[in-house]
């Protein structure tokens, strides 16, 4: 890996140091003076103080977990480095049968969610019988399940026959003697329980009692380290919570950013040859640590706008273009041999591309998996369409047994997956542009229109104001999902009538003090209207944005990332919650999961503003929606270089600053919100707009209950202000 972090901070401040001079001085008192201060009020690397990376490889223990000791244990904070020796003491067995609290046992707290192998520095051992004292350890990434007894969350237990000399044990995947003493390699976790007991099917080789001295723990990170210099993009703005999500947000990403190896996958068959020894972007950090498409269309965002690893993303969309089926299907994951049936995830897969090419110009992907995208959408999406709707219908063919990325019970013609057809059908149209296959692009545009218009004619519920699921025998079921309503949004087949009733269906039946549940029901299933998936809220909140509802895509933002943050284990995004805001499977859910991380790119492409709109953003946008954000600031990271934007809002008076710093030959919109048409915009002090256009062909839409002036600029740097000259 090849990082250009450091060089790139240096060019960004260089461009600053440029910027700043030209700016005259409005006097002190002016709302205008104030607009401006923001680049030079602060220092431009502020915002590393919200990485979450440990700083080095290694790491150690941060506490002990307080009422977690139990049986003898001599010094239990001996296990924090520098604080001397633990001892765990457990009598034989002939002395009767110990009851469970005589078990020594530590739980320690590594402080935050991490992935890696564990190091336990033995002091040495003493036992009185042939046979050395078992440690078992149990991993969790919350402590409610840290107090469970052998596999705490879903991680598989590790068993250790303490050796009577000194010595460090690792944890790697893998057996002492034969098949007995398993170790289960790589662990994501925050917290470890190390306990004194055998497995009975480990003896004669561990027995449950004896003395054990452990002088050290260490934990070795197996993820993508984001320390600061690794940064090539970042956000700040004059919300402290919503920038603190930001870098928790890459984090959690981070976490899942890692090599695919062999004994760290998910137990099922899924070490994928395709993918063995690259870099790719997991799932999660404790499981299934697997690729998957779907998650790629939040997680491959989050990492294209923090970190230079596009090779994560492509080695994932090659490897399962390449086991695409002779029907164009294309396998979800490598699990079990590439034959999980999911229905929706090759659609997903041409969103992704699509992405890939946007965020960082990757034109020979493309070209490559060309016919891939073909496949998909000209065989086997249209094998699976009612002729007569000209909608992709479940229950046509073997589609009926398909599942999706919530393995949801439904049939017929599905909202979600026709308006995520048109989206990939819009996004393979414009790919095909870029790459002159006209005939394509003009097909698929065709049947995106087609598509969307009979989302409208079937799908839309008047009497609620919302798109129904699917069917439920001969009618649609009575209940609306988040998917399907989020992506009609999306995809452009809702107009803004529809959209606005639709996200108002959404605040008024599945709000939950822990986020949007994707449903606003049980029809479905048991418990769906408690659930909420941090993958598919990304989309709503998208939505909310895209539709101008700024002030309630942001609260969405804080009621989801706000219960994920006050709660165990912190910081880290989690896979679903469920009832009453629990982890949504109980201790088999992931909680650090990519797909969770979709505050990363809600807040760069909206409130910052920043948005690619042609291949590694050779065109871009900046049209921030700030909701009750007063400034922001970042940088956007592209093939072509940086993208720096600052902007600062005194809408209340009607004023607004934005400084935009692009790459030489890149161009774009820059959008700023105005209270009406009236309303002067400057580019670099000339006059652009003012009742109408002066200059920048610049232009006035209306926008939900506001105004934007849009202007085009090219390469270089440029200050738009609204509502007054500098
Ligand atoms: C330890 O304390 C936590 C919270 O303080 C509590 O939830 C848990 O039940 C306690 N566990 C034990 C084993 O006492
Ligand atoms: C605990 O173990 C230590 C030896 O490690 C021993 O000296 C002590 O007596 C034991 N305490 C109890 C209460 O059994
Ligand atoms: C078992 O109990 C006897 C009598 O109380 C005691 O002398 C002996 O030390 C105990 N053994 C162990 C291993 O604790
Ligand atoms: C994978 O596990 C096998 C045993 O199952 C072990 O021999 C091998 O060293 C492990 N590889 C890695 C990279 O940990
Ligand atoms: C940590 O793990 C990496 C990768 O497996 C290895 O190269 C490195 O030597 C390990 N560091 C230590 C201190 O064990
Ligand atoms: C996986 O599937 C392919 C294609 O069906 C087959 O050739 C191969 O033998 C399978 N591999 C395993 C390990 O089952
Ligand atoms: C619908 O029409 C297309 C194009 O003619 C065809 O390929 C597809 O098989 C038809 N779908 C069904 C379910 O018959
Ligand atoms: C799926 O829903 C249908 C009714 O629509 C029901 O008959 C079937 O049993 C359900 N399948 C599962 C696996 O729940
Ligand atoms: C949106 O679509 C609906 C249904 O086609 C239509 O009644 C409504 O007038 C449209 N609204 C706008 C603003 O176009
Ligand atoms: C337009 O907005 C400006 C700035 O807020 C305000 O001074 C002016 O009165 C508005 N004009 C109209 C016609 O509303």
């Amino acid at each position: 890996m090849v990082h250009h972090g450091s060089l790139f901070l240096r060019s960004f401040i260089a461009s600053l140091v440029m910027i700043m001079p030209v700016i005259a001085t409005p006097t002190p008192a002016s709302p205008a003076y104030q607009l401006q201060q923001l680049g030079s009020s602060s220092s431009s690397d502020d915002w590393q103080k919200y990485i979450r990376s440990p700083s080095a490889q290694i790491i150690y223990p941060q506490s002990i977990v307080v009422n977690g000791t139990l049986g003898n244990v001599t010094n239990a904070d001996g296990l924090l480095t520098g604080h001397g020796k633990t001892i765990l003491t457990r009598p034989a067995p002939e002395n009767g049968s110990a009851a469970d609290s005589s078990i020594p046992t530590i739980i320690v707290d590594f402080g935050q969610n991490i992935p890696g192998y564990l190091s336990i520095k033995f002091g040495g051992a003493y036992n009185s019988t042939p046979g050395l004292p078992g440690i078992r350890l149990a991993f969790s990434e919350s402590i409610q399940y840290g107090y469970l007894t052998d596999v705490s969350d879903f991680s598989r237990s590790d068993n250790i026959a303490v050796k009577s000399y000194p010595y460090t044990w690792t944890d790697i995947h893998g057996c002492e003697y034969s098949d007995q003493v398993c170790a289960d390699g790589i662990h994501g976790f925050r917290y470890v329980k190390i306990y004194m007991d055998a497995l009975d099917s480990d003896a004669p080789y561990t027995s449950n009692y004896g003395a054990v001295s452990i002088d050290s723990l260490s934990l070795n990170i197996s993820a993508f380290l984001g320390t600061p210099d690794t940064f090539t993009g970042w956000f700040e703005s004059s919300d402290d919570k919503l920038n603190q999500w930001w870098y928790d947000g890459v984090y959690t990403n981070d976490l899942c950013t890692d090599v695919l190896d062999a004994n760290s996958t998910d137990p099922r068959n899924a070490a994928s040859p395709g993918m063995l020894g690259k870099l790719v972007i997991l799932d999660g950090a404790k499981r299934d640590r697997l690729p998957y498409i779907g998650d790629l269309a939040v997680s491959a965002r989050t990492s294209y706008l923090s970190h230079d690893v596009p090779e994560a993303t492509r080695n994932v969309l090659a490897d399962l273009a390449n086991h695409q089926r002779a029907d164009g299907w294309i396998p979800p994951a490598s699990i079990n041999n590439y034959t999980l049936l999911l229905l929706d995830y090759p659609l997903w897969w041409i969103a992704c591309t699509y992405d890939l090419f946007m965020y960082t110009g990757d034109t020979d992907f493309v070209v490559t998996y060309y016919q891939t995208m073909i496949n998909v959408l000209d065989d086997f999406y249209p094998a699976i369409t009612d002729n007569t709707t000209q909608m992709i219908t479940k229950g046509i063919g073997s589609s009926g047994s398909y599942g999706d990325y919530a393995f949801i019970n439904r049939s017929g013609p599905i909202t979600y997956l026709n308006a995520l057809y048109v989206i990939a059908l819009d996004n393979a149209a414009s790919m095909a542009t870029y790459l002159g296959h006209r005939q394509d692009a003009a097909r698929w545009s065709a049947r995106s229109m087609v598509v969307a218009a009979a989302i409208n004619t079937y799908n839309f519920d008047s009497s609620v104001g919302a798109f129904f699921d699917g069917s439920c025998g001969d009618t649609y079921c009575a209940t609306h999902a988040q998917d399907g309503n989020s992506l009609s949004i999306l995809s452009g087949a809702a107009n803004v009538t529809r959209a606005t009733s639709a996200l108002a269906y959404l605040a008024a039946h599945n709000a939950r003090f822990y986020g949007n549940a994707f449903y606003d029901n049980d029809v479905v299933a048991g418990g769906y209207s408690q659930r909420v998936y941090t993958f598919i809220s990304y989309f709503e909140i998208e939505a909310r944005f895209k539709t101008g509802l700024a002030d309630s895509a942001l609260e969405e933002i804080r009621r989801l990332y706000g219960w994920m943050e006050a709660n165990d284990p912190g910081i880290t995004m989690w896979e679903g919650i469920g009832q009453g805001g629990q982890p949504y499977e109980g201790a088999f859910t992931s909680l650090a999961h990519g797909w969770g991380t979709g505050v990363v790119p809600a807040l760069t492409n909206y409130v910052l503003g920043v948005m690619p709109q042609g291949p590694g953003f050779s065109i871009f946008s900046v049209k921030p929606i700030p909701g009750d954000v007063q400034w922001a600031k970042g940088v956007v990271p592209t093939p072509h270089g940086p993208i720096y934007v600052a902007w600062d809002s005194n809408q209340a008076v009607g004023l607004f600053y934005l400084s935009v710093s692009a790459p030489t030959g890149t161009k774009g919109a820059v959008s700023v919100p105005v209270g009406n048409s009236s309303v002067p915009v400057y580019v670099d002090n000339e006059l652009a707009w003012e009742n109408n256009g002066h200059a920048y062909a610049a232009t006035y839409e209306n926008y939900a209950d506001a105004g934007y002036v849009s202007v085009q600029v090219e390469g270089g740097d440029h200050v738009i202000t609204a509502g007054y000259s500098i």
